[in-house]
């Protein structure tokens, strides 16, 4: 495996790109959006020159790296892509659409991995051509810094493909561990709990953004607290990943603060849109 198609250049996929840059994969990075491109590549760019001004790497190291990105806004021309990794807006119809439109263009033994934070990796593997080379690649945010890569394994997926996959990750120097299809995975189903309670907190006057934050940060030892970790996430990202544990389990314990619903509808979606339960 040697070429990769990233789609979607968006905070996780020009990370999953500047990553597979950095193990000497061949990475094209789609997205329908020019500047969301030129942002991804802006940011791989400046995580790569990071490591030189820290000597990790050299200028002439970053160089070579940069040289094994490209980028299109041509679906077609992913078609010879060894591994797909989408990751676009955590979207259901959107991903089953990207889905639809790589089983007119791939080889017939392409691996298609989703980097989806909640949706189910079987449903999305049964619109995939070859459902045994579906799984799903759970990245974290963000990917040049985080060590884990949670690997899904939809109900088809082939235990050569999912061999695969794990020594992919290996070879991007990451841990992987390995979930069932599951809402919420293993992380997200721990941590969104946390996340959407303290919105709660924050919802009902109890204390400032800043003083949950402290308190967890200082009181739990966690390095962000969980509302700047929301923002970070993207608030939108963070009410569909509740959304989702909501619908998958049924149980109430999941419903998303309506606070949360208010800043999304309002566009405050956190860091990216420089607002969310903080100023940026
Ligand atoms: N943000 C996180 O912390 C995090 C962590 C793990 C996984 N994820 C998952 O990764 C995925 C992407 O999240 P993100 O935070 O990078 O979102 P983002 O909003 O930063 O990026 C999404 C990208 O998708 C692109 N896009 C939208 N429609 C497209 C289409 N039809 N074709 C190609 N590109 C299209 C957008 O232009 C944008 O660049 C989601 O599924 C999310 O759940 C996010």
């Amino acid at each position: 495996m040697k070429n990769i198609a990233i789609i979607g250049a968006g905070q996780m996929g020009s990370g999953i790109a500047q990553v597979s840059i950095q193990s000497g994969f061949s990475v094209k990075l789609f997205d329908i959006n020019e500047n969301q491109i030129a942002k991804g590549v802006s940011l791989i760019e400046k995580g790569l020159s990071k490591l030189v001004s820290k000597n990790i790497i050299t200028e002439s190291d970053k160089n070579s790296y940069m040289a094994n990105l490209t980028t299109t806004t041509d679906f077609n021309s992913l078609s010879e892509s060894e591994l797909v990794i989408e990751a676009v807006s955590e979207n259901k119809e959107l991903k089953i659409s990207i889905i639809k439109m790589a089983n007119k263009i791939l080889n017939d033994d392409a691996i298609f991995a989703t980097n989806t934070s909640s949706i189910s990796i079987t449903e999305l593997a049964a619109y995939y051509k070859k459902p045994s080379n579906f799984a799903g690649l759970h990245f974290m945010n963000p990917v040049p810094l985080m060590k884990l890569i949670e690997l899904i394994r939809a109900i088809q997926t082939s235990h050569d493909i999912f061999k695969k996959l794990y020594d992919f990750t290996k070879e991007l120097n990451k841990t992987a561990v390995v979930s069932e299809d599951s809402p919420g995975f293993i992380v997200n189903r721990i941590l969104f709990p946390m996340i959407n309670e303290a919105i709660f907190v924050l919802a009902e006057g109890i204390a400032t953004a800043k003083d949950i934050d402290t308190a967890m940060k200082l009181g739990t030892n966690q390095p962000m607290g969980p509302l700047e970790l929301a923002d970070f996430i993207g608030l939108d990202t963070s009410l569909s990943i509740l959304e989702t544990l909501y619908d998958g389990f049924k149980d109430p314990k999941y419903r998303p603060a309506a606070l949360l619903k208010k800043y999304v509808a309002a566009g405050f979606l956190g860091k990216k849109t420089g607002k969310g339960f903080y100023n940026y």
